[in-house]
């Protein structure tokens, strides 16, 4: 492992005209280019039936590489569902641009797949039809369908409940079959908004784990939404954080958790084969989160959402940070 572990990646959002890529010489998967996000509200204090502009999404420039897993954490408010919304196509930037392998988004396509932060299960439809749904659209026959239902239902621990409407399902239960849906159909990219907020802790950390392994076997382009520190720094190759409302991009911090689970003598625990960083508990015990590294990187993000980017460097690892925003 790296030893030292210094955190000093953090890097100014852009500003300024010019979208300097992020990645030079590759196309993104993912550009999002000066995006600003207005919605017209109601104006109280400018009498009956005023409206008034409110900035939700400000200037917010950032790539995203083919393969990528990016965390985005922010406060409440701060515009995390309507940059997902405007990276799903369900919305249009204001002003700004946002790209798809180099071509603008003009609305929602079976290239990504997009779980809310609220369910959206189609009320009529069992979790098993829900999870077929984007096979479907896709083409794929009645029995394949099931198939990979079934297999994606398993996945996700509700192979009992297939057969249930969502209404007879629990909130976390709910989310796992939006999540098996947005599997199933095998998008290049997924867009996920808070998808484990609503899990208890057990099938929370099972779920990360389930997730970094689709993520590494696939080479899934992911763009994950958190208010959680401890889950944004776990899962994500970058965290991108943002200010508060409205959203800007504070800064964009670069995770190495490589070695960050060894558990002594016994080696390199969380290196996969390749060589690539594996951020799940590993068999000799090693607990990532518990790491020095870990802690600092955690603290990197909490000093960011609280306005110091620069503070965390050179700090010990961070006691006193909140595990949520
Ligand atoms: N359709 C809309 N019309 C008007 N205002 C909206 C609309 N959608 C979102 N907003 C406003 O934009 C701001 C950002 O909302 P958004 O849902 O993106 O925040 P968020 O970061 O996802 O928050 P949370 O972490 O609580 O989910 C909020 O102030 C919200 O009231
Ligand atoms: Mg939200």
């Amino acid at each position: 492992m790296s030893g030292a572990g210094a955190v000093t990646t953090a890097r100014p959002s852009a500003t300024g005209s010019a979208a300097a890529p992020d990645f030079p010489g590759s196309t993104p998967k993912l550009r999002l280019e000066h995006v600003r996000k207005e919605f017209i509200v109601r104006d109280a204090a400018g009498g009956r039936g005023a409206r008034k502009r409110f900035t939700a999404v400000e200037d917010f420039t950032l790539d995203v590489r083919a393969g990528e897993f990016l965390t985005v954490v922010g406060p409440s408010g701060c515009g995390k569902s309507t940059l997902l919304d405007l990276l799903g196509g369900l919305t249009e930037p204001t002003s700004g641009r946002i790209l798809l392998d180099g071509s603008p988004v003009t609305g929602p396509g079976l290239d990504r797949g997009v779980v809310f932060q609220q369910y959206a299960l189609l009320p009529w439809r069992s979790a098993r039809a829900n999870v077929e749904f984007g096979l479907e659209a896709k083409g794929v026959g009645r029995a394949a369908r099931a198939r990979v239902a079934d297999e994606y239902l398993d996945l996700v621990g509700l192979t009992a409940f297939a057969d249930r409407y969502p209404h007879e399902l629990s909130g976390g239960m709910k989310q796992r079959v939006a999540i098996a849906r947005s599997l199933a159909f095998d998008p290049e990219v997924l867009l996920m908004d808070e998808p484990f907020a609503a899990l208890d802790a057990q099938t929370r950390e099972s779920l990360q784990d389930e997730l970094l392994r689709i993520w590494r076997t696939t080479g899934k382009t992911i763009v994950f939404i958190t208010h959680g520190i401890e889950e944004s720094v776990y899962l994500g190759q970058r965290v991108a954080v943002m200010t508060p409302r409205p959203g800007r991009l504070q800064t964009v911090i670069d995770v190495d958790l490589a070695g960050a689970g060894d558990a002594g003598p016994s080696g390199d625990a969380s290196r996969t084969d390749d060589g690539t960083a594996d951020h799940s508990a590993d068999d000799t015990g090693g607990d990532v989160r518990s790491s020095a590294l870990f802690g600092r990187y955690r603290h990197e993000v909490w000093s960011a959402l609280h306005g110091s980017p620069t503070q965390a460097q050179g700090a010990a690892a961070g006691t006193q940070e909140d595990a949520h925003v």
